[in-house]
């Protein structure tokens, strides 16, 4: 069911990789509830065409662009303005990556260009875009930036190895900013710390799918899915949360605040 919470809103979705992306799902719930937006990611995920259907179907056009460059981030939020027809309303940042996870090199082992790389793509690539919409003065006044972030930032996850410490610093851009973005602009920037969930960057993670039904086993409410955690993006591009900034939000069933559930217990063989 739509609300219309985005109507007339326009935005930027990164990350929209095939269908399973939690971008892929954002952008096809901020379509159904009103906005317009262009949809981005980096030309060489372009090659695999999937983003296309996803365009046609929202109607939307395609800017591509590293995230990791400036230059063609300046040149994304510059083009987008004109594609939509003036200032955004709403960006998603959507986009992780690390070598060190891909290569399967363990934390106290990690690759340093790895995990500069890492760095780069997910984290730094936050503040560039900050940057580069403050300079451009791209964003609205009351306009909502939402970065997916994971809970490795806070407790430790072994297999989650430099994504651990590369999120710890989104999280940290997104309050820094958020105030800073906040004061001048009344821009309004947030993470949202989201379940373990089946996308391209989360199965690429050892022992993934273990993990994922522990997860699913601590939660009362079980693993929130990437179609609800669009349903809560949506919310904060909303006007309804216009006062939400600097927080790190945590999207998980109630994994977060649970120390163990009894279906664990029961696992490891405690009667109830
Ligand atoms: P995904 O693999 O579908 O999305 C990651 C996206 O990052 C891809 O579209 C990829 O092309 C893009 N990307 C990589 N390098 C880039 C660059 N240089 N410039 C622009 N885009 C680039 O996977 P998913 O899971 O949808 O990931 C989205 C976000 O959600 C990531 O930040 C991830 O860390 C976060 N997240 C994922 C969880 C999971 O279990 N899947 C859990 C919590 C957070």
């Amino acid at each position: 069911m739509a609300y219309n919470l985005l109507k007339g809103k326009r935005g930027i979705i990164t990350g929209a990789l095939d269908e399973n992306s939690i971008a892929w799902k954002v952008a096809e719930k901020a379509h159904e509830e009103g906005a317009t937006f262009v949809l981005t990611n980096a030309p060489i995920a372009m090659r695999m065409g999937e983003i296309n259907v996803l365009a046609k179907k929202t109607n939307s056009q395609i800017i591509p662009a590293d995230a990791t460059s400036v230059e063609e981030l300046t040149n994304l939020f510059t083009q987008a303005q004109e594609v939509l027809g003036g200032k955004i309303d709403f960006v998603l940042h959507s986009i992780g990556m690390s070598v060190n996870i891909r290569k399967n090199i363990p934390y106290t082992e990690s690759n340093y260009d790895y995990f500069q790389k890492g760095i780069d793509v997910s984290a730094l690539s936050l503040h560039k875009m900050l940057s580069v919409a403050k300079k451009l003065d791209a964003i609205n006044e009351w306009g909502s930036v939402v970065a997916l972030t994971y809970m490795a930032a806070q407790r430790t996850y072994p297999f989650y190895t430099d994504m651990a410490d590369i999120k710890a610093m989104l999280e940290s851009i997104a309050r820094s900013f958020g105030y800073h973005y906040g004061l001048e602009k009344k821009v309004r920037i947030n993470t949202v710390s989201q379940s373990p969930t089946k996308t391209t960057a989360g199965s690429g993670i050892k022992g993934f799918g273990d993990f994922y039904d522990y997860a699913d086993a601590i939660a009362p409410l079980g693993n929130a899915d990437a179609a609800s955690c669009a349903d809560y993006c949506i919310t904060l591009f909303s006007d309804l949360t216009r006062m939400v900034t600097m927080q790190n939000l945590f999207h998980d069933g109630g994994y977060s605040s649970t120390g163990v559930s009894m279906e664990v217990m029961t696992k490891l063989g405690v009667e109830q």
